[in-house]
């Protein structure tokens, strides 16, 4: 049995993390157990934080804020991570724009609400709603230097019917909670 070790990275309400929490922390899959060791917001008030302190992790919190380039906060970022010896870094909802002082030094997946390459960055599931496209989505990609551009690992897509904005975003989150998860097992378990 081989114990593989995460850092859960986020910005907001942390339900992506705690989805992770739930069905993999301390979880056996085969051959491999999973740990969140870590998790780490740029946000001091994000949800995300009571979430992971229900299962006894205290959050690092680096304020972007306080930090006056975007390289600084990721030197800050990557230093604290790499305490941890982790295996995977996952961003569940972590809104930083990254440089390569991050992605050249941490092996790092995100999850984006859309079916990406459509509709990068911060407002995407606002964007896809509004589009005429009859199909929505969700990706999970390796974090490169570019924004939402990293290679695609795993996308799940849901057809439009006549969902509202709240029903549209439900549904992305719903199957948000799946996906993330399932990938990450499917990762930590390629690498054995
Ligand atoms: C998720 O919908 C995730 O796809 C999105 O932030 C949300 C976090 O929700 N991420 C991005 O938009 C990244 N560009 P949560 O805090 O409840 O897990």
């Amino acid at each position: 049995m081989v114990t593989k070790k995460i850092a859960v990275l986020f910005s907001g309400s942390g339900t992506n993390l705690e989805a992770i929490l739930q069905k993999l922390h301390g979880k056996i899959f085969g051959d491999i157990k999973i740990e969140v060791v870590m998790t780490l917001t740029n946000k001091p008030d994000a949800g995300g934080i009571e979430k992971a302190a229900k299962y006894g992790l205290t959050s690092v919190v680096i304020d972007n804020k306080k930090f006056a380039s975007r390289e600084e906060f990721d030197v800050a970022l990557v230093d604290e991570i790499k305490k941890y010896d982790v295996d995977l870094v996952v961003l569940a909802g972590f809104m930083r724009i990254l440089t390569p002082i991050f992605t050249e030094n941490l092996r790092a997946i995100n999850l984006h609400p859309t079916i990406l390459p459509l509709f990068k960055g911060a407002h995407a599931i606002e964007e896809s709603y509004k589009s005429d496209m009859q199909v929505g989505g969700i990706t999970v990609h390796w974090v490169s230097a570019e924004l939402d551009g990293g290679k695609i690992i795993a996308q799940k897509t849901f057809s439009r019917k006549n969902r509202t904005f709240e029903e549209w975003e439900a549904k992305i989150h719903k199957l948000e909670h799946k996906l993330l998860p399932k990938t990450i097992v499917e990762i930590l378990k390629k690498d054995q």
